[in-house]
């Protein structure tokens, strides 16, 4: 049995059909790349694996379990973690309070009824998860508005890990980046493979996507147009799929 296992998902928006029946599986610690033009369907498709879109058809499953018509939370608690483009990240805090943000660890004081936020376990770890990951951050207590983009994505990374996640989905995590910073990123993405989570990695950047993926999924007008191991394919067979031309 896979990790993830889609099976004719489906999923229309008014006229559009934005998913026609897709199907691929998954394996743990697996990177795979998913690409397509513009409206290929990418986000849409991710967002039916974390719950935010309930599929009109198909199956989805996360190591056997149906996640059709289960929340986001709970697709959350079953190991799927989505990192969104814009990150989602609190600019004005700092790095540690980020990793936790609303869920930060409480204790209680001096054994009274009232539980306070435990500063110190936070900074600790959220130190150790940065460590980790192989993240480079000023500190913990950095406010994040004032990080470089790639430090940012390793503040969101981290975050997605606190979750124990199985799964970590992307959607463009390099767009925006240097190139030194790019690498750095897929260098964490490597990192998660290697601590057995699977990486589903959206980017229009395939330079990006065969330095770091096993495989690679095209998407064409909601239909997977190529389903190929990194070693088996070029970017000019990508890029003919993707187009429509192959
Ligand atoms: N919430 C929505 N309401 C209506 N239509 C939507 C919605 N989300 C997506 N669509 C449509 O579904 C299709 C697929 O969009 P989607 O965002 O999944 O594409 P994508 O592959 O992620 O593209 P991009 O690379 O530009 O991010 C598009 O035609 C889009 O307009
Ligand atoms: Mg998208």
């Amino acid at each position: 049995m896979s990790l993830l296992e889609l099976a004719d998902v489906r999923k229309h928006f008014g006229p559009v059909q934005a998913l026609d029946g897709v199907s691929f599986a998954v394996d743990g610690g697996e990177v795979i790349g998913l690409v397509g033009d513009n409206g290929a369907g990418k986000s849409t498709l991710m967002k039916t694996v974390t719950g935010v879109h309930a599929p009109d058809g198909g199956s989805i499953r996360l190591d056997g379990t149906l996640l059709n018509g289960r929340e986001p939370g709970e697709i959350r608690a079953l190991g799927v973690e989505m990192i969104y483009q814009d990150l989602a990240l609190a600019r004005m805090q700092d790095v540690a309070s980020n990793i936790f943000l609303g869920r930060e660890p409480t204790r209680r004081l001096f054994g009274l009824p009232i539980r306070m936020i435990d500063r110190p376990r936070i900074e600790r770890e959220a130190a150790a998860m940065i460590r980790k990951l192989g993240a480079r951050l000023p500190s913990v207590d950095y406010v994040v508005g004032h990080l470089s983009g790639g430090q940012q994505q390793s503040v969101a990374i981290a975050r997605a890990l606190t979750f124990n996640p199985r799964l970590v989905i992307m959607d463009e995590p390099t767009a925006a980046l240097a190139v030194r910073e790019v690498e750095h990123v897929l260098d964490m993405i490597r990192e998660l493979r290697r601590q057995g989570i699977a990486v589903i990695l959206i980017s229009h950047r395939l330079n990006d996507v065969f330095a770091v993926c096993d495989r690679i999924i095209a998407l064409r007008q909601g239909q997977v147009v190529a389903d190929q191991p990194i070693a088996q394919t070029s970017m000019n067979e990508v890029v003919a799929h993707i187009v429509g031309a192959a």
